[in-house]
């Protein structure tokens, strides 16, 4: 299987890579951190099939386009590439904001822009989301990030619908938190927080299973849940109690 991982050079997306590295897969490793990519690839390279870096910045929608174009035929692309503003009471700068809706969304189209018309000539794709459980509940040091991957969630839905007829499939991530690089920046306590292997093993496992959407840990996504249920004054007392 041909897989591109878009944001390969470090957290889950550099973990999604050693876990795909075997010898029936060809790996296509996108970040913008050729010394990354390249140290990844030499520690992987033996135990796949083929490993190739594509050092490109998905923010650069129009070189990004031809490079993907560049890369022919995949199988799966992993849309993994993802920032966060970080966790701040301060309102976003308006630049910030449109970079991390770049990256969390936008990136993702400029790549399927290019790469659906193939799934559909060859009736076949898969395409993985990485959204977040935080697209689910919107805090308020995060609304920004949480918008972000809440359209991420609308758009992979639509994605899902249009191209079944193709024979496309649509897996939508949700995870809590795990160890990367994006959660070492956050000083707060991380409920839940998973390491990274075991974080990507069970996405890996959702990715085989072909779930339409993979939301964990269990216990985290059943609070939020609970949290979605109650009458809105009340889930602002909650969410305001645990963020002063
Ligand atoms: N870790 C968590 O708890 C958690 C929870 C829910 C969802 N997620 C999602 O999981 C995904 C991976 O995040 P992570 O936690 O593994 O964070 P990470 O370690 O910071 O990795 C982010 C990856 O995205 C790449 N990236 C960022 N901006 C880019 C750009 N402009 N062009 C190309 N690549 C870019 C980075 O590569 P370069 O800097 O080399 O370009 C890096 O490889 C994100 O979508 C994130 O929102 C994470």
């Amino acid at each position: 299987m041909k897989i591109l991982i878009t944001g390969a050079s470090s957290g889950l997306g550099e973990e999604l890579a050693r876990q795909y590295a075997t010898k029936d897969n060809e790996l296509i490793l996108l970040a913008r951190r050729e010394d990354k990519l390249f140290k990844l690839r030499s520690e992987v390279f033996e135990r796949a099939k083929s490993v190739e870096v594509v050092v490109a910045d998905v923010t650069l929608f129009d070189e990004l386009q031809v490079k993907i174009d560049k890369i022919g035929h995949v199988d799966m692309v992993i849309l993994n590439a993802g920032i966060s503003v970080g966790h701040s009471s301060k309102i976003t700068p308006i630049a910030d904001f449109k970079n991390l809706y770049d990256v969390n969304l936008t990136a993702n189209h400029a790549i399927l822009e290019i790469l659906l018309p193939k799934f559909q000539e060859q009736k076949s794709g898969k395409i993985v989301f990485i959204s977040s459980l935080a697209s689910l509940i919107s805090m308020p040091s995060s609304k920004a990030y949480s918008s972000s991957k809440r359209a991420l969630n609308a758009y992979a839905e639509g994605i899902r619908y249009k191209y079944k007829k193709d024979g496309i499939k649509v897996i939508n991530i949700l995870p809590g938190f795990i160890q990367s690089e994006m959660t070492d920046k956050n000083s707060f306590h991380m409920p839940f927080l998973l390491n990274t292997v075991d974080g990507v093993k069970k996405i890996k496992k959702a990715i085989e299973k072909e779930k339409r959407i993979y939301a964990f840990p269990l216990r985290f996504y059943l609070i939020i849940l609970l949290l979605n249920t109650l009458p809105h004054f009340l889930r602002e007392m909650i969410v305001n109690s645990i963020y002063k």
